[in-house]
C-alpha cells in the first residue's frame, strides 16, 4: 500500500510556463516504485486543502533513491505545491496503485500518451528499454504544453512523433492517428496509454476493433487514493458480471478490455 513519507525537495524546474518537474529524495518509495504507480501529496504542511492530490512517477532513480513527478498548476492543490521550496520536505504516500504498467519482453510496442498522460510513461519506456522496439506518440494541446520530447528520445527509441492539435509544433493532428497509420505498415503487440479520456476512450476502442492488447491508465479524479471514498468508480466487465472497481487500488492501469470508459 505504499509508505508514508516527508521527502526532501532536492530539485524544482518549471519547465514551461505552469508546468514543474520536481525531484525528491524517497528512498523507501524509490526502492519499490513501479511504472504506472502513483503518488498523494500533501500540497502544504497547513492542512489545507485536506485531501491529497494524485501524481504520477515519472522518473525512479533507485540507486540515489531519487523519485522524480511533473505536474501541471490546475488548481489549488497544484498551484500550492508549485510553492514548495527546495529544500523542504514533502508529504508523499506512494508507491500507490496495485495495477501498473506490466513490463516484460514484446516484439513491437506503441506508448501513446497525451497532455499530462505522458509523464507516467517515461518510466515505463526506460522499463521496456532493450526489452520491445519502442514506438512513443506524444500529443499536446498546443506547443506551450511541449515537454519532455528530449528525455523520452534519449531513452532510445524506434521513432519518436510529437504531435499538436493545432500543428503549432512538429506533426498536427492526434497522435493516435499517428500511431494507427504506423501500425497498419507494422504490427504491434502491445499498446500501452495514458492520457485524457477522449484519447483513452479512441485508444481502447481502436485496440479492441483490431485485437490489439492494451493497457490503459486512468487519471480518474480521485479523493483519497487508499479505497477509503469511492471517488473514483469504474466499471470492471472482466468478470461474469459487471462491477464498480477503484481504480485508486485496482488501477491506475487496466487491460482496456477489462473496464468500460
Ligand atoms: C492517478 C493519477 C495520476 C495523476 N498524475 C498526474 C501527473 O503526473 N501530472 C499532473 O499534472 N497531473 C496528474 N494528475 C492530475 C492531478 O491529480 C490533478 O490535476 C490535481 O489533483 C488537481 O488538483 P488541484 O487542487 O490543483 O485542482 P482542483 O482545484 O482539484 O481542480 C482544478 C481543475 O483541475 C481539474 N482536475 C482535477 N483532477 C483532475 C484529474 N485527475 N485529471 C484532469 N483534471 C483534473 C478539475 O476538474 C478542475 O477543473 C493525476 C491524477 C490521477 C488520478
Ligand atoms: S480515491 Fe478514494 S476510493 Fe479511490
Amino acid at each position: 500500500m505504499g509508505v508514508k513519507v516527508k521527502c526532501e525537495l532536492l530539485k524544482k524546474e518549471e519547465l514551461v510556463t505552469g508546468i514543474y518537474k520536481f525531484s525528491v529524495k524517497a528512498p523507501e518509495i524509490a526502492d519499490t516504485a513501479k511504472p504506472g504507480q502513483f503518488l498523494e501529496i500533501q500540497v502544504s504542511d497547513t492542512g489545507e486543502p485536506f485531501l491529497r492530490r494524485p501524481i504520477s512517477i515519472y522518473n525512479i532513480l533507485k540507486e540515489e533513491g531519487i523519485i522524480e513527478f511533473i505536474f501541471q498548476v490546475k488548481g489549488k492543490g497544484t498551484e500550492l505545491l508549485a510553492k514548495t521550496d527546495i529544500g523542504k520536505s514533502i508529504d508523499i504516500m506512494g508507491p500507490l496503485g496495485f495495477g501498473a504498467f506490466k513490463v516484460q519482453e514484446y516484439n513491437n510496442v506503441a506508448i501513446i500518451g497525451g497532455g499530462i498522460g505522458i509523464y507516467p510513461l517515461h518510466e515505463l519506456t526506460k522499463e521496456l528499454k532493450g526489452k520491445a522496439n519502442l514506438n512513443v506518440y506524444l500529443g499536446f494541446r498546443d506547443k506551450s504544453l511541449v515537454t519532455c520530447e528530449k528525455e523520452f528520445e534519449e531513452i532510445g527509441l524506434n521513432k519518436l512523433v510529437v504531435t499538436t492539435d493545432d500543428g503549432s509544433y512538429k506533426e498536427k493532428g492526434f497522435a493516435i492517428d499517428f500511431m494507427k497509420k504506423d501500425i497498419e505498415e507494422h504490427m504491434v503487440d502491445m499498446i500501452f496509454a495514458c492520457g485524457p479520456l477522449p484519447m483513452l476512450k479512441a485508444v481502447r476502442q481502436y485496440a479492441i476493433e483490431n485485437n490489439i492488447p492494451c493497457q490503459i491508465s486512468l487519471e480518474e479524479r480521485m479523493g483519497c487514493g487508499i479505497g477509503a471514498c469511492l471517488g473514483c468508480a469504474v466499471k470492471v466487465i472482466s468478470g461474469k458480471e459487471p462491477r464498480y472497481g477503484h481504480v485508486c487500488k485496482e488501477g491506475p492501469v487496466f487491460n482496456a478490455v477489462d473496464v468500460e470508459i
